[in-house]
């Protein structure tokens, strides 16, 4: 007969456990715990609820506790685990972060190099080599390494002082939690800049600028942003990185030059820029300077100079420092990437989304090299002189065409106006006015309270914004129609085929009629051409909630266009609703008439939407779009949630930061599958969906013994509905 199987290690009792049972659970637990991080705070995308997660930390633990010597130096208890929401705690630097001289011409190179061989003494002809680096725009850091594993980051602050953003540093793939190699040195403070490349900055931009919400100046102030955020989950989704070129305290040196350095850098598991060459005169270095100024543009982030430093590090200590910049290095920048220039006009750019952006169209000018002609005024209160914060900016002046202003190619960037040169403002200066109407399609653009972008109200009509709006109106969610996304949206826009939604309701019609037949185009055959009219004729039926939002009306979300359709039996009455309603004239006990009230008061809808929803039908682009549309749809009724999902009549809860859908998408998700949506966690809640940085709701799940689900899990459980 055969022996009883041992129990497996995973399912062992901690208590039960021998010492070699417990190791190699330690080590398991480990490695599956590194995964999770891995996958929460690099990939963004977590694999496990946050219930199990703490139970695998818990067991963990345990064995610890019991088992003591396997809670070695790098042990993951001794991390945090999970990004925690505080304040920065302030962190001395054991070895202090200067900063470096500048340098701004040739000469001042020369001098240098001179200055270096006077103190060393050298004979003439003695060789004096250089390490000649980018000098990347970013912010400094300092990354501690106790026995080759990461403990700690902070950032320069006052040079002395900086603040602990060791969590925040934690979710950045490119730094090593480890080093690799042997002869690690026990302690390691490696130094260098973390940065964000252009690119990033510019999609990071965009999109704070179409939610209306705070630009970023230029890349390193948006790492630094990015960096500086109380909840490393936020960091987490900010793509930054690092390069390492210098170090603080190092209990043993791994080389005895800064290019040797630099190479045990990389060898240790960290990035170092890859343009870094020794330079053994001067004129080497005067033409690395040029050569990497050239090549500027290309690179995929700011570079400001180049920093020449003595390769020698015993020669480095001879020098020493002054004040608190070592003499043995120095930073030779670029020139001024300032200018100033006239303003000719101001031109308004229409956004996809509709929002107007403001160009500055100015007399060209030459900054740091490049020739330029237009530059970013951000919005409309930029131009007034008054800043996101609404505080007054350059002392509260405007600007005004006619103005002679200072622009800023901020790091290689487009270009901005940061000053007007008040003393030059001529006679004939020109106040902007800033348009309300769309200079696009002409329909009225307005500015919500707290917003700083003002935007197109034509949603359906506007060319700026007409390939966005039939996205969405053929999207999964509003009329659905199969076979006919992005591309096809794209491509029928491009000919001029479908400019507005009705117009793919008549492509049928007008392709019989036309000579130039779409089975003819490429990649359309009789088939699929036949589908496509056939996946189109399926959606003449629409239920009232998917018109509504499909409309693409700013603020209504699936939610909202549900609680309207609840409320309006009919698009008309709707419209009507929409068209009678004056709101409050904002006098004191002015509260509108009594369709506005009605609007406004319509279950869970408030005044911002109510406000959306009236300026929509108010443009008559769009109440003429909508009676085109009408005439080729039939509207029926609110769709009635589905009784025969997995989630039909439980109550889910939805917290933390969900990557797949909005708020407002899940919500409508859950209610379109029977479940309700509850906004705090009870003994009732049967689900708690939980994204990172989910808090307290979590807690207060795991009292409640509520099942926790990863939004994964969700899309898993409804079936990926
Ligand atoms: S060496 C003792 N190397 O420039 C000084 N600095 O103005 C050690 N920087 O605070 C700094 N690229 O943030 C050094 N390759 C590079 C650099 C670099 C950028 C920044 C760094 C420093 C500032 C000095």
């Amino acid at each position: 007969m055969k022996a009883p199987k041992p129990p497996r290690d995973s399912t062992l009792a901690v208590d039960a456990m021998t010492q070699r049972q417990a190791k190699r659970e330690h080590a398991r637990l480990e490695a599956e715990i590194k995964t999770h991080d891995e996958a929460y705070y690099s990939k963004d995308a977590p694999t496990v609820s946050d219930a199990e997660y703490d139970a695998l930390r818990k067991r963990y633990e345990a064995i610890e506790a019991k088992f003591p010597d396997l809670k070695t130096l790098d042990s993951l208890s001794r991390k945090v685990g999970v990004a925690p929401s505080r304040g920065f705690s302030k962190v001395r630097h054991a070895v202090p972060m200067l900063s470096l001289q500048n340098a701004f011409s040739d000469e001042d190179v020369a001098d240098f190099a001179g200055r270096i061989r006077r103190f060393l003494n050298l004979k003439e002809g003695e060789p004096l080599s250089f390490t000649a680096e980018p000098k990347i725009d970013g912010l400094s850091m300092s990354l501690r390494y106790e026995d080759g594993v990461f403990v700690k980051a902070a950032t320069r602050g006052d040079g002395f002082e900086g603040e602990d953003v060791t969590a925040n540093i934690r979710t950045m793939k490119e730094v090593p939690e480890k080093l690799k190699g042997r002869d690690i040195p026990p302690v390691c403070e490696v130094r260098g800049e973390v940065y964000m490349t252009k690119a990033a900055f510019l999609e990071l931009n965009k999109r704070q600028a179409e939610l209306g919400e705070q630009l970023y100046v230029n890349p390193r102030n948006t790492a630094a942003g990015s960096l500086r955020q109380k909840d490393a989950s936020v960091t987490a989704t900010r793509p930054l990185h690092f390069f390492a070129y210098a170090w603080g305290e190092m209990s043993e040196m791994p080389a005895d030059r800064q290019s040797g350095m630099l190479k045990w850098m990389k060898g240790a598991g960290f990035p170092t820029n890859p343009l870094w060459r020794i330079a053994d005169s001067v004129d080497e270095m005067l033409r690395f300077h040029h050569d990497v100024g050239l090549d500027r543009a290309e690179l995929e982030y700011d570079i400001d100079g180049v920093v020449y430093k003595l390769d020698r590090l015993d020669w480095q200590e001879r020098l020493g420092f002054v004040s608190r910049s070592p003499r043995w290095a120095i930073a030779h920048k670029f020139p001024a990437e300032r200018a100033t220039t006239v303003l000719r006009d101001i031109e308004i750019q229409v956004g996809r989304t509709g929002a107007l952006t403001p160009v500055a169209k100015l007399e060209p000018v030459t900054v740091g090299g490049v020739v330029v002609q237009n530059a970013s005024l951000h919005n409309e209160d930029y131009i007034k002189g008054i800043g996101n914060d609404g505080n007054p900016i350059r002392g509260g002046t405007d600007i005004r065409i006619g103005d002679t202003v200072t622009i800023q190619r901020a790091g290689d960037v487009i270009p901005q106006i940061v000053d007007v040169v008040l003393e030059k403002r001529p006679k004939s200066a020109k106040t902007y006015e800033f348009p309300t109407k769309c200079p696009a399609c002409g329909s009225h653009a307005v500015r919500e309270e707290d917003e700083a972008v003002r935007r197109c109200t034509g949603g359906l009509i506007c060319p700026a914004q007409q390939v966005e709006r039939l996205r969405h109106f053929v999207s999964r969610n509003a009329f659905d129609i199969e076979g006919f996304g992005e591309k096809q949206v794209q491509a029928f826009h491009a000919d001029g085929l479908v400019m507005e939604p009705a117009d793919i309701f008549t492509l049928a019609d007008r392709d019989r009629r036309s000579t130039k037949k779409l089975m003819d185009r490429e990649g359309y055959g009789e088939t699929s051409v036949r589908n496509l009219f056939d996946a189109i004729d399926a959606r003449r039926k629409v239920p009232l909630n998917r018109l509504i939002y499909g409309l693409g009306i700013r603020h209504i979300g699936e939610t909202n266009a549900r609680l309207l359709a609840l409320h309006y039996p009919t698009i008309e009455a709707l419209r009507e609703a929409a068209l009678a309603a004056t709101p409050p004239s904002g006098e004191k006990g002015d509260k509108g008439n009594d369709a506005w009230q009605e609007l406004n008061a319509t279950e869970g809808i408030g005044e911002v939407v109510a406000m959306a929803v009236v300026e929509f039908f108010k443009e008559k682009h769009n109440r003429e779009a909508l009676a085109r549309l009408l005439k080729e749809i039939e509207v029926t009724a609110l769709e009635r949630p589905r009784q025969d999902s997995p989630v039909a009549g439980k109550t889910v809860v939805f917290t933390g930061a969900l990557e797949k859908m909005t708020r407002d998408e899940a919500k409508a998700m859950a209610e379109r599958l029977g479940a309700k949506v509850a906004g705090s966690v009870s003994k009732k809640t049967d689900y708690l969906v939980a994204g990172p940085g989910a808090g307290s709701k979590l807690a207060e799940a795991k009292k409640h013994g509520v099942t926790t689900l990863t939004e994964d899990e969700w899309f898993v459980l409804v079936g990926g509905k």
